[in-house]
């Protein structure tokens, strides 16, 4: 082989391995931010005919963040839209929450839609159906044990646990500023020592059981269900969410379906297809889609 062909071929693999890698990796994406730009997008990937599943998280995708996860409220413009959307015979809704899925439906309120909560341990479905995924005994006996630790050693001075059963998320927005990485680094360690997964959320520290379940997986779970194995054929996919845990969704539905992820930053890295600046554009895209999308 001569040296041209050598190279050549070095820098048709170094380039294919590049694309598998991109394909892999999280990076920077387009942002969609004005009705225009939401058109372009949407109307490329969703035909007249088609069915739609809309997975959307809740607490910084449907409502702006909020200083206490109970006064959070949805978005009127986007309550408004998918009240429509939920009655649309071609349009299948879910949210997927970090919050328990009993108090992602008490933020919504629609009935006869599917809420995954605690990232998607749990799931009511539309039709009351519900889902649990297993946790062995161990595991579940530490949790408590790991709730009160956390209360003790570092609850109050505006630190509290959100206790939702299965995950907890432990929030110390309130916390003198100077104290935050402490409080961050300390409930880290904690959560860790009882074997459960720490990520680091809006100031806030979640706390996750050490199981292969997230709201990918949770995702892809009620896909299979409502539209068997084969329902990327059957089905368009629309994703939403603004933090980590739902990077784990973003991921699963690569290819398969089309994600949004809120965030202010223009350089965040995300396995999302396109970044929207705010909970505002998010109302904007469902307005498109109740305005586009097939009602009968
Ligand atoms: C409710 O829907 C889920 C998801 O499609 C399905 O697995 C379950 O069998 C249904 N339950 C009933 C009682 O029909």
């Amino acid at each position: 082989m001569s040296l041209a062909a050598v190279i050549s071929l070095l820098t048709f693999s170094s380039c294919v391995l590049l694309a598998i890698e991109g394909r892999a990796m999280a990076k920077t994406v387009p942002t969609v931010r004005d009705i225009e730009q939401i058109n372009d997008v949407l109307s490329s990937y969703i035909g007249k005919d088609d069915k739609l599943a809309l997975l959307l998280d809740f607490d910084g995708t449907l409502s702006p963040l909020a200083p206490h996860p109970s006064l959070a409220e949805i978005d009127p413009e986007s309550e408004a839209a998918l009240k429509n959307l939920a009655t649309n015979p071609n349009t299948y809704l879910a949210i997927i929450s970090g919050r328990s899925a009993e108090d992602a439906r008490e933020k919504v309120k629609l009935e006869k839609i599917t809420y995954a909560g605690n990232h998607g341990l749990e799931i009511i479905f539309w039709n009351k159906s519900r889902y649990h995924h297993e946790i062995d005994e161990e595991t579940r006996q530490k949790y408590e044990k790991m709730v009160t630790e956390l209360e003790t050693s570092l609850g109050g001075n505006g630190a509290w646990v959100e206790n939702k059963k299965q995950s907890l998320t432990f929030h110390y927005r309130d916390v003198p500023e100077v104290d935050q990485p402490t409080y961050k680094a300390r409930a880290t360690s904690i959560i860790e020592s009882y074997g459960y997964v720490a990520n680091a959320a809006h100031a806030a520290v979640e706390a996750k059981p050490p199981v292969i379940w997230n709201k990918g997986e949770a995702a892809l779970y009620i896909l299979r269900e409502e539209f068997g194995d084969n329902w990327p054929e059957k089905v368009k996919v629309i994703f939403a969410g603004d933090d980590t845990t739902d990077e784990d969704a973003m991921k699963a539905l690569k290819g398969g379906g089309l994600s949004f992820r809120v965030s202010k930053r223009s350089e965040i890295e995300t396995y999302a297809d396109y970044r929207v600046p705010s909970t505002k554009t998010i109302s904007l895209i469902l307005q498109w889609l109740q305005d586009n999308m097939n009602q009968v």
